[in-house]
């Protein structure tokens, strides 16, 4: 082993500069064990045999020492050859019955470990899903996919090695000192005067090196979400030429992370030496009173032999178990995250008179609504609207005037604060989550491809659509001619969020998938911001069909897409403020006449 006091160092995923320090003390130790102890259990059968080929191997080495005694009493002193010869197969026999299970012991460990992680894993994957997005809001992404990384990774090696060795050592550790009484109280005092004295020192050793390892694990976090955050703002720093500045201060980071892991392995490895030391003292203690013992009190030879053989090992354990003191504690630390994302609130479960909608008109309206995304702040103020169904609804507005807000509303992605939604006569709160959601498809400002072909992306509106329904739908959005002309056409795969397309290409697929769904209700959220106004008007009457019989709402900051809307809605800072057709609208002489001005003139 080449380091004493180990504490792991796993690369990546590590929370940024605002981050928190993954390697932490855990909070509530006896808690997380518990929780932690419900996912080993299921692995309870295996995880028992594991146990016992600890015990046997454990045992077996115990007991191959302690053949030493009648070995060299009964066989060497006497010089009984064959005596000796038997007790020699004795011996090779248990240890290699010891070794066999020490195999055992290793192999099937890692099974219980990771199916036990795996389990870990699954549930926290699942239970993100079912967070509401508020959530998401508040939450450094870098840092939750440190929960599955650097977390996770932990906890699987502190199962894969720590528990079965603080087992083995504990067992050893007991079994050695019952042993050492058995052949000689006496010669057992003195390792009871040094092993304290050893178990102090490693404390002090410990304590003092921990606070260096949770400096080293800070300055890593703020070195990695530094490199993470000069990654993704590649272009943003070239383009402003930042490179330099960008080095320097890597460097100065660099620098303090260096410092602080000289420290925390420098002392680390003092720990090796001090406790080889010890244990030499304690060896050469013992071998001096033992001989006296042997010559004055007439403590047997052989015993005196079994008795040197534990005392030197006597240190092992107590230094396993303290070496394995700090990645159980990292462990322990990182399965507390863990299980603080598996505690957040999933979002709130749906009322027990929810619904299940049928086929529905569509007919949309906002009463007095009220809104704000956190406490104390407001962003709606009292907004009522009202869509009839089939009818297309724009609202036009200030950037920051709230319009994606409203839009957000209307799927739960919130819950208002007071006030009234309705989807055909009915408080969406009285809807079941999944069937109100179902009955709506979204073109999100941002657009996201999923790693997948041009096809099952946009068959991702509607899983059972057929290849025809698909088509049929990218020809409604206008993206069939740019499909064709791609690598593979249809087949084409796309990644990284469809990085290999242009925005407006994006935006066309995203219209795609929202067509294939065919729902009652489209929210159109800016879905033709980043496509040329020749395309634009090219899809202009693909769009009008996937709007027919459909209650629409577009939000658009392209005043000439919504000219021919049913009514426009002009907001500003959550309020609307005008509201009519667009020729109602021109000849008030409003906002919305300025807006349209300043965009035809
Ligand atoms: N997740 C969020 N958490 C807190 N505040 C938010 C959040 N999203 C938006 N806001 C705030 O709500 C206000 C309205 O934002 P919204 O996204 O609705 O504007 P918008 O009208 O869609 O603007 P744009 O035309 O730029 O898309 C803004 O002041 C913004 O700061
Ligand atoms: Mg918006």
């Amino acid at each position: 082993m080449s380091e004493a006091v180990h504490t792991k160092l796993t690369p990546g995923g590590l929370p940024g500069r605002r981050g928190a320090v993954s390697v932490e003390k855990p909070q509530e130790a006896g808690k997380t064990i518990r929780r932690l102890w419900g996912y080993l259990r299921r692995q309870g059968a295996l995880l028992a045999l594991v146990l016992l080929m600890v015990l046997l191997n454990t045992g077996a080495n115990l007991t191959c020492s302690y053949l030493l005694r009648p070995i060299i009493n009964d066989t060497i002193l006497p010089r009984d050859l064959a005596g000796l010869v038997k007790m020699v197969l004795l011996l090779l026999g248990i240890y290699c019955a010891g070794s066999v299970a020490a195999i055992l012991q290793a192999r099937w460990m890692v099974v219980v470990a990771q199916r036990t992680v795996s389990g870990l894993r699954t549930d926290l994957f699942a239970h993100l899903q079912s967070l509401p997005i508020r959530f998401f809001d508040r939450q450094n992404h870098g840092d939750l996919m440190s929960r599955f990384t650097n977390d996770m990774d932990n906890v699987s090696e502190t199962l894969n090695d720590s528990i079965t060795q603080l087992f083995s050592s504990s067992i050893t550790l007991a079994g050695t000192f019952i042993l050492m009484c058995w052949i000689s109280p006496l010669l057992t005092l003195i390792t009871l005067v040094v092993v304290p004295l050893m178990l102090w020192l490693a404390s002090r050793i410990i304590r003092k090196s921990k606070r260096f390892f949770l400096g080293q694990q800070n300055a890593l976090g703020t070195v990695n979400g530094y490199i993470e955050e000069m990654i993704s703002g590649l272009k943003v720093v070239k383009v402003f030429c930042h490179e330099e500045e960008v080095v320097r201060e890597f460097e100065t980071l660099n620098e303090d992370l260096r410092e602080k892991s000289t420290k925390a392995q420098l002392y680390s490895g003092i720990m090796m030496p001090v406790m080889q030391n010890m244990n030499t003292i304690n060896f050469a203690l013992t071998a001096t009173v033992g001989g006296l013992l042997s010559v004055f009190r007439g403590l047997d030879i052989g015993g005196l032999a079994a008795f040197l053989q534990y005392a030197r090992q006597f240190a092992r354990p107590v230094n396993e178990i303290s070496n394995q003191f700090n990645s159980l504690q990292a462990a322990l630390a990182g399965a507390e995250r863990i299980f603080r994302i598996m505690d957040e609130l999933p979002e709130p479960a749906d009322a027990d008179q929810a619904i299940v909608l049928g086929p529905i008109r569509g007919e949309v309206s906002f009463e007095h609504v009220n809104f704000g995304y956190t406490d104390g702040q407001t962003i709606l103020n009292d907004l009522s609207l009202a869509a009839k169904p089939g009818q297309k609804i724009a609202l036009v507005g200030s950037t920051g005037a709230g319009k994606t807000t409203i839009m957000n509303l209307l799927p739960r992605f919130y819950d208002i604060r007071s006030g009234r939604i309705l989807l055909d006569g009915i408080d969406i709160r009285n809807i079941r989550r999944d069937s109100l959601r179902r009955s709506m498809a979204i073109v999100l400002q941002d657009t996201h491809l999923f790693t997948g072909t041009v096809m099952e992306n946009i068959r991702y509106g509607r899983l059972d659509a057929s290849d025809e329904d698909v088509i049929a739908a990218a020809t409604l959005a206008n993206a069939h001619s740019f499909i064709r002309r791609l690598p593979k056409g249809y087949q084409t795969v796309l990644e990284g969020d469809g990085n290999n397309l242009s925005q407006g290409q994006r935006q066309l697929l995203n219209i795609a998938r929202a067509a294939v769904a065919k729902p009652a209700v489209l929210i159109l959220d800016e879905a033709t911001s980043s496509i040329d106004t020749r395309t634009e008007i090219a899809i202009q009457a693909g769009m009008d069909r996937l709007m027919a019989g459909r209650t629409s709402f577009v939000i658009a900051h392209r005043l000439s897409t919504v000219r021919n809307a049913d009514e426009i809605l002009v907001l500003e800072k959550g309020e609307i403020i005008e509201r009519g057709t667009h020729a109602e609208l021109l000849r008030m002489q409003g906002s919305y006449y300025a807006l349209y001005r300043g965009q035809f003139d």
